[in-house]
């Protein structure tokens, strides 16, 4: 669990001061994904600086599992956009064995940790063995993400996890985040998204930030559901919401369409109150 309370922050330059985040309060519950969203500038990577305990509040407190957010170390894994850039190793298994072994887990421990995170990051035995440089862009980024997850932080933080990936890598990389907060360790995962198709279908909770301020934390059903807080924070709606209001303006009921999978679903039922029953043919 993530605690922010009263947190404020400036960047201090030649030019003078530059508020970035002023007084955010807000608690980023554990086994639970939440999407910090906002437009460029509002102070999203600040934030997650001030998560990952890099810079301290000027104002303020942030705790990660009640502990101070800068004396949490190997607890807190960021990932920063485009991680991949820093693969250096001469092979993939030692590249997320480097985490690990920072620490001082050597052997046994330090094989099974890098399995494991293998494992949960679906890269196979075979490219373990190969040199990053060798990997495409979509399994260095999972890589990257294994070098984190093997040092077994209970915080996880991601900066546009899925920036330049294909819809298949996207997938995975969420799927991946999923399957983190659905085990049985106590894990809290916090992303940040310019794609609100991303935050409304992959966080259960959102923090909209606005200006360096607060604009709204809540579930995507709550968040996209308020067009006038999304505009005024110069954000749009997810395209599935859109075709929503669409629907309703032709006088339908589609009910939530927050996301593909819901959106397909009130599609058939739609269909099927006409009479029409589709047979899916694959997945969505
Ligand atoms: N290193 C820096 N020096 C001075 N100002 C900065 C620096 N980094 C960010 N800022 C300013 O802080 C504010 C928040 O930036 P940032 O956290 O990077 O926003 P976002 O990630 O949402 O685009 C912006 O006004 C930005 O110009
Ligand atoms: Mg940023």
């Amino acid at each position: 669990m993530i605690e922010l309370r009263n947190v404020s922050y400036s960047y201090r330059t030649i030019s003078g001061s530059t508020a970035a985040l002023e007084n955010i309060s807000a608690v980023l519950p554990s086994n639970k994904v939440t999407a910090v969203i906002g437009r460029t500038g509002s102070g999203k990577s600040t934030l997650m600086e001030l998560i990952g305990g890099i810079t301290a509040p000027d104002s303020g407190t942030v705790t990660v599992n009640g502990l101070d957010a800068g004396k949490c170390g190997s607890s807190i894994g960021f990932v920063f956009q485009y991680p991949e850039h820093q693969l250096f190793a001469e092979t993939v298994y030692d590249d997320i064995a480097c985490g690990p072994s920072n620490l001082g887990i050597r052997g046994d421990e330090l094989e099974a940790r890098v399995t494991e995170a293998a494992e949960l990051t679906h890269i196979g035995k075979r490219l373990l063995r190969l040199a990053p440089f060798e990997l495409s862009g979509g399994q260095k980024r999972l890589a990257a993400l294994a070098g984190i997850l093997a040092m077994k932080p209970s915080v996880l933080l991601l900066d546009e996890p899925a920036a330049g990936l294909d819809p298949s890598g996207r997938r995975l990389v969420f799927s991946i985040i999923r399957s983190l907060v659905s085990g049985a360790e106590d894990m809290t995962v916090v992303f940040v998204t310019h794609s609100m198709e991303d935050a409304a279908e992959h966080a259960d909770e959102i923090l909209v930030l606005n200006g360096g301020r607060k604009a709204a934390f809540g579930t995507p059903s709550r968040i996209f559901t308020d067009e006038k807080l999304l505009s005024g924070c110069g954000l749009g709606l997810p395209e599935t919401v859109k075709l929503q209001k669409e629907l309703y303006a032709l006088g339908l009921d589609p009910g939530e369409m927050l996301d593909v999978p819901s959106a397909f679903g009130s599609v058939c039922e739609m269909l099927g109150r006409c009479g029409v029953s589709p047979k899916p043919k694959g997945n969505v």
